[in-house]
């Protein structure tokens, strides 16, 4: 089984808990709409690729911390996408969540997507009970009023964006998450981890920005222009498209440079490469000068 194969699976085991009797059956539908099919799956990936290049990917701590982590992205998307946020109409190709059920179902898939994320992680039995509990503290910073994504959320709702603070919370805080879970699932001091997941995560920002204006609507399966619409930042238009992915070049590079002294050091920077490269439209080539 490969990677993507190992989190789908652990993805449908773990919803198919919250989604029995006697939960309600609009909730239950709700919180499979959300959840399947998914996106790029690229945060649980980040976890089991730090877990594999610091030794070892297969524990159940790693396995948990991905799906909670994928459970807590989707949780953000669905409140994205609502009209008090982005207004969208579809997401990762298909009707966006409170389109097909309301406002109230959306809100409360959210909710019960945020808690099941916090139950995966304390229900692996038979760990380190210091690394479970440093786990759960850290993934509460990272989702958190102060630097995690819901303080990346609320800062679209203030009247001056400080767009450094809006890009690590919004986006950066979850790829940090996702970094320093990997190190932690397997006993790794996830400290100097912290720096390559925020990197990462404005790296992905900015190849975001390109897509929102060079990309393809049916094949990102979302709305593209939405920045320019909500008048938010967006990096092509402050520089300019090619200033934007010589910025995201530069960015990647400095994600390489920052990735800790671990035993699989090169696996994980090949993989960076490559998914960096996937999240393009195809006719940017990210290594070409
Ligand atoms: C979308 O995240 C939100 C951003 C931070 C840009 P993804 O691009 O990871 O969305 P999915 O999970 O693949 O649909
Ligand atoms: C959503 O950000 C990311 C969250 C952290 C909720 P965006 O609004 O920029 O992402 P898309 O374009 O809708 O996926
Ligand atoms: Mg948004
Ligand atoms: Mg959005």
């Amino acid at each position: 089984m490969d990677v993507s194969q190992q989190i789908e699976k652990a993805l449908h085991f773990a919803v198919n808990e919250i989604t029995v009797a006697p939960s309600p059956a609009s909730l239950v539908s709700a919180l499979n709409y959300a959840m399947f099919p998914g996106g790029a799956r690229v945060r649980p990936k980040l976890v089991m690729a730090v877990a594999q290049a610091c030794g070892e990917a297969s524990s159940a701590l790693v396995r948990e911390s991905a799906v909670a982590i994928e459970m807590l992205h989707c949780a953000s998307l669905i409140q994205d996408d609502l009209a008090c946020f982005d207004d969208a109409s579809c997401r990762r190709g298909k009707p966006c969540l409170h389109t097909v059920f309301d406002d109230r179902l959306a809100i409360l898939a959210s909710d019960g997507l945020i808690v099941a994320a916090f139950e995966r992680i304390s229900s692996v039995q038979h760990v380190d009970a210091q690394a479970q509990l440093k786990l759960i503290g850290m993934l509460a910073h990272k989702v958190g009023a102060v630097h995690g994504i819901t303080a990346g959320q609320a800062w679209e709702c203030e009247e001056k964006i400080d767009i450094a603070a809006y890009h690590r919370a919004k986006t950066g805080a979850l790829f940090a998450a996702s970094t320093q879970a990997g190190a932690l699932a397997v006993g790794v001091d996830e400290a100097p981890w912290e720096l390559t997941g925020h990197l990462l995560g404005c790296a992905y920002q900015i190849a975001d920005d390109i897509q929102d204006v060079l990309g393809d609507s049916t094949e990102l399966g979302k709305p593209i222009n939405v920045d320019a619409t909500h008048g938010r930042p967006n990096l092509v238009h402050e520089l300019g498209a090619e200033n934007a992915i010589a910025h995201l070049r530069d960015q990647i590079d400095e994600v390489i440079a920052s990735v800790p002294h671990c035993d699989n050091a090169n696996f994980f920077i090949e993989t960076i490469r490559h998914e960096a490269q996937r999240f393009l439209p195809k006719e940017i080539a990210l290594s070409a000068a």
